[in-house]
């Protein structure tokens, strides 16, 4: 049996308890603003709101979580700081309110678990090369794994020979063309995870054949196949996509995406050739996609650039829903498998804000072409 959602989380020790119950959300009070206690600062997440300022975010059954609905039970315990070091001290007699930011962390949480309905699949995008697509895939992909108890899988969708596949421990030599080959025989869960290599945070993952010449040979048709294949037996595609929006591929995944997650590097040509990505989907038929899409600037670093990181992700903010920073992180600069525990604290806390930010659009139908 595989453990209760968020238990698997914690023993990773990526984020802490959620035994306390989340406010219930109000317009005036948007919760994915950043807080002022400089604990998330460096991955701070930027909302679109309407013109009065509120927060434009729907109200769903998703709404009654445990986290959100349910009083902590006795014996919760703070999980962090100084509340937990006075919980600890005290033999659990003195138990302090939770803080403002832990409030928010379990909402994060909260957010993450968002119920889906059938299969939520989400296209990671940019027209520009080694900006971080695919890590970026890998570790939503991963953050929601850990998270939620249904099933998560990353397809790579890179024409050119992706390298998602490389960025897990192996457990088989298949691939997106070896699934596809075989695909008249997959009928239950158990014949397609033959076809998966699954990390400790349950991810799944589907790699792409290392020979170029396989990859660049699957068109649209093939993976609008292989993810109405995998809709049938997991909650939540993550698609690593190439550079070429043009791509007979892309387009496949593009057709079958019901969300987008935007990745930008903290350059100028970079912020460019995203931006020009969503003039290029609004031109071309994707446009319901660019409202809800998430933007990600990757990898930014502490140092003080050149480039105004703020005006860039103020750009991105007024086009699509929401932006997320990632910072530079020193683990996935090898291009080695990703080990969620290997990142610093700054890295996995950006990456539950980003996943935090896709989720609040899993409710959101809107976005479906009509
Ligand atoms: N936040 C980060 N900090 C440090 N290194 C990073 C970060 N994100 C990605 N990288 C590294 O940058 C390199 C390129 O990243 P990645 O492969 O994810 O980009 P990509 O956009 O998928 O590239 P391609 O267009 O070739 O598919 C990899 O070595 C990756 O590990
Ligand atoms: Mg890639």
């Amino acid at each position: 049996m595989t453990q209760e959602n968020g238990d698997r989380a914690e023993s990773l020790g990526l984020w802490p308890d959620d035994e306390q119950p989340i406010p219930l959300l109000t317009a005036e009070q948007p919760s994915l603003q950043p807080t002022d206690e400089g604990e998330t600062s460096r991955s701070a997440v930027l909302t679109r709101t309407s013109v009065d300022g509120r927060a434009t975010e729907r109200r769903t059954a998703a709404d009654f979580s445990p986290e959100r609905m349910l009083r902590a039970p006795a014996g919760g315990r703070p999980s962090s700081g100084w509340r937990l070091a006075a919980f600890r001290l005290s033999g659990g007699l003195v138990r302090v309110a939770p803080s403002a930011a832990e409030l928010r962390q379990r909402e994060l949480i909260a957010r993450v678990k968002t119920p889906i309905r059938g299969c939520r699949k989400i296209a990671f995008i940019s027209r520009k090369g080694g900006v971080g697509k695919t890590s970026t895939c890998l570790l939503a992909g991963h953050t929601f794994a850990a998270y939620r108890g249904d099933r998560v899988v990353a397809l790579d969708g890179n024409p050119d020979a992706g390298t998602l596949g490389h960025r897990v421990r192996r457990e088989t030599t298949a691939t997106v063309a070896s699934l596809l080959a075989d695909a008249g025989q997959i009928e239950r869960y158990a014949d397609i995870r033959g076809y998966t290599s699954q990390a400790p945070t349950r991810l799944e993952v589907i790699a792409a054949d290392d020979d170029p010449r396989v990859t660049e040979a699957l068109g649209d048709g093939e993976f609008r196949r292989a993810i109405h294949l995998l809709e049938r037996h997991y909650n939540l595609v993550c698609l690593d996509t190439g550079t070429g929006v043009l791509e007979s591929a892309t387009r496949g995944i593009l057709d079958a995406a019901d969300q987008i997650v935007v990745v930008i590097a903290p350059s100028l040509d970079s912020a460019r050739a995203a931006s020009s990505t969503l003039d290029w989907l609004e031109a071309n038929g994707y446009a319901h996609l660019v409202p809800g899409a998430v933007g990600v600037v990757n990898g930014v670093r502490t140092t003080n650039g050149l480039v105004d990181v703020d005006r860039v992700e103020e750009h991105f903010a007024g086009r699509c829903r929401t932006t997320v920073r990632v910072p530079w992180d020193a683990h996935l600069e090898t291009g080695a498998e990703a080990v969620v525990e290997d990142l610093a604290p700054e890295t996995r806390q950006a990456h539950l804000e980003l996943a935090a930010a896709i989720a609040a659009g899993f409710t959101d139908r809107s976005e479906r072409r009509e």
